[in-house]
């Protein structure tokens, strides 16, 4: 077992300042080193990267683009399996102008999406890795925007699934927009498919059946991509069924390269940031999950059976269908009266379906599961300000959530006590004045405290640990703990624990003139709080999947679409962030004490 409370768990370190550098800025004593970036190889027969002569088939052999979520699963002392998601492509940024014709491009992007499974040896330094060379890591894998997913749950099989292409409506092809994620009790990985819609446009009219659920789903027909043109179930026009096959949570078995991946329908269809599990006190499993939109809502699922923690195959095999039964909850947060001068209150989960039995009345368990937005509509949850990764605490057993931001909260969401800013003050350059903007620009960070530290529990208490923002704007709070000694944060996106419990943030389209960045926050004690930035990312880049290994001593992030800034391209880019190439390449960072 880990020793509890080494490395940055609990040492103090100097907060990286606010800057636009193009690179990764750690605390004085640490240094960072690249893990894998886009393009590297991953299999024997993988090519070298070369960004004048991508093919399809070099993509999905070697490390996929725009990596967000970060899992690192350990196996034994000095191996780990780090699984990455690989959430979209941004194509101004990956090809030379004119060098590739506009199908070829769509290919590569659809092999370039998807996850990663690589395995790491430590390196030379404590809490250093380093890719393992590619013909002696037989557990490498990339699962791309074609490979055979399995569908299991409730909602498999159902005729809504079911395209030209696949009958039985239980097997899809590929992944994409895969966000945030989490890994589980048991071993897997579970990733987040949230922008699904964009992939998605039309030659003609759409089937009228859908209208509703379409709508609500942001499915317009309007994908950006055209990658009907290569493949027509994008074409909402020739499979209207396909768009029901994405938007779930997906389960991958790192420790298996050949098994089939799954789409778990009993978790809902949204557009899911990530999923990640607690085992409550009565051995159910627990997955917390957020919709990211603005005005959207906040899930739990429980499981019907319990997970059995004994060793062997039996019980893994056991645990693999955790998530196909149980029941899907959506949040309602009441607050008690801002005249205790804290955003909190109660709450309460409300139960939407179970594996048999719907509780929204006119809908089906697989209505529920495919169109969960619109169950959830008819039972007043509370509208959100973009719930993103939210994830249970493994030390004090509360949840803690990044609610990123909502620019139009006060004017059509109208605010309540979970989502109480009607105007918040952001910066646009460093250095310059703070600006009153409508809405919520900063995002918060909430905690949800389960009854009797019950994740199974149909109630919780919940505060506003943090209102995020520069400490000098008034509407700023950060659990109470003096202003003047806190990092500015703005727009939290991701969130992790390190093995005291302290919570890591990382930030997504950061306000306040600053680069995106990573900080610690202790959740009890004296110091709860006390932000402290750890690390910034280069230009354009947002800071993603923040894991702190248990001994403390490593920190990954994943380093998303650096360069991506308005106008940017490929000949003229904002970013050369890793410094390899003269272009920018997306990749996972591990940092560590020098
Ligand atoms: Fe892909 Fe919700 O961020
Ligand atoms: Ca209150
Ligand atoms: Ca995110
Ligand atoms: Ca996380």
């Amino acid at each position: 077992a880990a020793r509890r409370g080494g490395g940055v768990a609990t040492a103090a370190f100097t907060p990286v300042a606010p800057n636009t550098a193009d690179r990764v800025t750690v605390p004085r004593g640490y240094r960072s080193d690249v893990v894998v970036k886009w393009g590297d190889r991953l299999f024997k027969r993988s090519p070298a990267f070369d960004v004048d002569n991508q093919t399809p088939e070099s993509a999905a052999l070697q490390f996929g683009y725009n990596n967000d979520y970060v899992g690192v699963l350990p196996r034994g002392r000095n191996r780990a399996l780090l699984v990455t998601n690989h959430e979209y492509t941004d194509e101004n940024l990956m090809f030379p102008t004119g060098r590739y014709d506009s199908a070829t491009i769509k290919q590569i992007a659809i092999q370039s999406h998807g996850m990663s499974v690589v395995e790491l040896q430590r390196g030379s330094r404590r809490g250093s890795w380093t890719q393992v060379r590619p013909g002696s890591a037989p557990l490498n894998r990339r699962i791309t925007g074609t490979t055979k997913f399995a569908v299991v749950g409730p909602a498999a099989g159902d005729p809504r699934l079911r395209t030209s292409a696949d009958p039985k409506g239980r097997t899809v092809r590929g992944t994409f927009g895969n966000c945030a994620g989490g890994t589980t009790p048991w071993g897997t990985v579970l990733s987040g498919e949230e922008n699904f819609n964009g992939y998605f446009d039309k030659s003609g009219s759409l089937d009228a059946r859908y209208t509703r659920s379409y709508a609500r789903y942001g499915l317009t027909g309007s994908g950006s991509r055209g990658w009907g043109e290569v493949d027509p179930r994008f074409d909402l026009s020739k499979e209207p069924h396909e768009p029901f096959r994405f938007g779930w949570i997906v389960e991958v078995d790192p420790s298996d390269p050949r098994s089939t991946p799954r789409k778990q329908t009993m978790l809902g269809r949204f557009k899911h940031e990530g999923a990640n599990v607690a085992i409550a006190r009565n051995g159910r499993a627990v997955a917390y999950m957020g919709d990211d939109e603005r005005g959207d809502y906040i899930y739990k699922f429980v499981s019907r059976r319990t997970y059995d923690g004994r060793p062997g195959r039996a019980a893994r095999r056991r645990n693999l269908e955790l998530l196909t039964e149980g029941t899907l909850y959506v949040a309602r947060f009441t607050g008690d009266g801002t005249g205790d001068g804290v955003y909190d209150g109660t709450g309460e989960w409300i139960r939407l379906t179970s594996d048999t039995t719907s509780y929204v009345p006119g809908m089906s368990v697989a209505d529920v599961l495919i169109d969960t937005r619109l169950a959830a509509d008819t039972v007043s949850p509370t509208k959100m300000d973009r719930p993103e990764d939210i994830e249970p605490n493994p030390v004090n057993g509360k949840v803690y959530c990044a609610l990123t931001n909502n620019s139009n909260r006060g004017t059509s969401y109208p605010t309540d006590e979970a989502n109480p800013l009607a105007q918040s003050r952001t910066r646009s350059t460093l250095g310059g004045p703070l600006e009153t903007k409508s809405g919520n620009r900063n995002g918060y960070v909430l905690e949800i405290s389960p009854a009797g530290g019950d994740h199974s529990a149909t109630t919780f208490g919940w505060d506003l640990m943090l209102v995020c923002g520069d400490p000098d704007a008034p509407e700023t709070y950060f659990a109470g703990y003096p202003k003047q000694q806190v990092s500015p944060i703005s727009c939290p996106d991701n969130v992790a624990f390190d093995s005291v419990g302290n919570l890591w943030i990382s930030t997504d389209g950061a306000q306040l003139g600053s680069h995106d960045g990573l900080f610690r926050v202790p959740v009890s004690g004296s110091q709860r709080g006390h932000v402290q930035q750890f690390l910034t990312v280069p230009t354009g880049a947002e800071t993603c999947g923040p894991l702190i290994t248990d001994d403390g001593h490593s920190v990954f992030v994943a380093v998303q679409h650096p360069g991506e800034t308005d106008g940017a391209t490929f000949e003229n880019p904002s970013s050369t962030w890793p410094g390899t190439d003269d272009f920018a390449r997306p990749a996972v960072v591990v940092t560590y004490q020098d």
